[in-house]
């Protein structure tokens, strides 16, 4: 299984797997310094809630580093833990990470790198806890032998730790011979779903079809498919989910062709001190990924560019919201504190 990122140990190093190269060329970035970290996670040559978790808190190993090399003082280098954990907004898995790690700093490098392996190690555990429960809801409330799934943006391997989250329900799924086709959405503005959750299901030998994320809502009205099952940046105390541009598009479609609707992520995504998706900061990216194509202006110079990367989810339109500690119901169970059940 491909992993988006790796300690190696004898190098003092992060080594990530760059995505925005995929699936054209496995190219690695050996990342050894916080300026270099922050450019990869801006870029989204690593992305994904749980990932960008995982590299919180290793980030946090690379700025001691190489505070330790530079001969930085205490207040530098949490300056600088500071611009890791701010170095995208919506995914709260970010700053979680670093916070996991940070108050261990006094005690020193292997101390923090060994909290940081932990996360790495829970991920994963996290996931594939995550995806039985999933898919035990999603056959129960189906009441089918086989499903057909849509999803939105990538949610594997490459956007966790390892396994991957509404990604790990469906490869669950298919391991139980219980999946029929996957719709995947070819997210916007990078193509996440296109290149990446595509080269993932082909490697998994998955049945799916790639279409462009206008068609999703039709195909979801047309009776094409039998569950939604979408991953999370930040889920608030009331069940607001936010997740990539467009997935509330499905949502919508879903509550009206009366499929279910399922979140899936790991308890580090749960934000319990944002209230509602109202108070979710969504990540406003540079206008040039919806003005150009591959390099190329396809709009004409006087256009405007508008590239929210994330969109918010009301939880009335979630029919469930999966976490390794099990499953809750946000649009039959609107109770606000339902969440703690399930953030362990
Ligand atoms: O902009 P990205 O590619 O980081 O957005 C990723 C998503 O929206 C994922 O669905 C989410 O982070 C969950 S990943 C398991």
């Amino acid at each position: 299984m491909v992993r988006a990122l790796h300690w190696i140990n004898d190098s003092s190093l992060l080594r990530l797997i760059d995505q925005t190269r995929l699936p054209e060329a496995e190219v690695y970035l050996d990342i050894t310094t916080v300026d270099a970290l922050v450019q990869a996670i801006k870029d989204l040559a690593v992305r994904g809630a749980p990932a960008l978790g995982a590299v919180g808190a290793l980030g946090v190993v690379v700025a001691m580093e190489q505070g330790r090399r530079e001969g930085w003082t205490a207040q530098r280098l949490a300056d600088e833990v500071d611009r890791v954990r701010r170095a995208r907004p919506t995914a709260v898995n970010l700053a979680w990470g670093v916070d996991q790690v940070w108050p261990l700093a006094d005690q020193g490098i292997p101390a923090v790198l060994a909290r940081a392996e932990e996360i790495v190690v829970e991920d994963e555990a996290a996931n594939r806890r995550l995806s039985a429960l999933g898919a035990d809801w999603i056959l129960a409330r189906t009441g089918k032998q086989k499903v057909r799934v849509i999803t939105h943006c990538n949610t594997g391997a490459l956007a966790t730790t390892a396994w991957g989250t509404a990604y790990g329900i469906i490869h669950e799924l298919h391991d139980r011979g219980a999946l029929e086709l996957v719709y995947a959405d070819e997210t916007r503005p990078l193509l996440q779903g296109a290149r990446l959750t595509s080269w993932e299901l082909v490697q998994d030998g998955i049945p799916h079809v790639v279409e462009a994320d206008g068609a999703a809502s039709s195909t979801i009205l047309r009776g094409l498919v039998d569950v939604a099952i979408i991953g999370a940046d930040r889920i608030a105390a009331n069940g607001d989910s936010a997740n990539k541009v467009g997935s509330v598009a499905l949502a919508l479609a879903a509550a009206r062709a009366g499929i279910p609707f399922v979140v899936a992520a790991p308890s580090s995504t749960l934000d319990l001190s944002t209230a509602s998706g109202e108070d979710i900061e969504i990540e406003l990216r540079d206008e040039g990924e919806v003005l150009n194509l591959g390099g190329v202006r396809t709009t004409p110079v006087e256009a405007v560019g508008f590239n929210p990367a994330f969109d918010v989810t009301p939880h009335d339109l979630i029919s469930a919201i999966v976490t390794e500690f099990g499953v809750v119901e946000p649009d039959r169970d609107p109770e606000p504190r339902l969440l703690a059940r399930i953030s362990g």
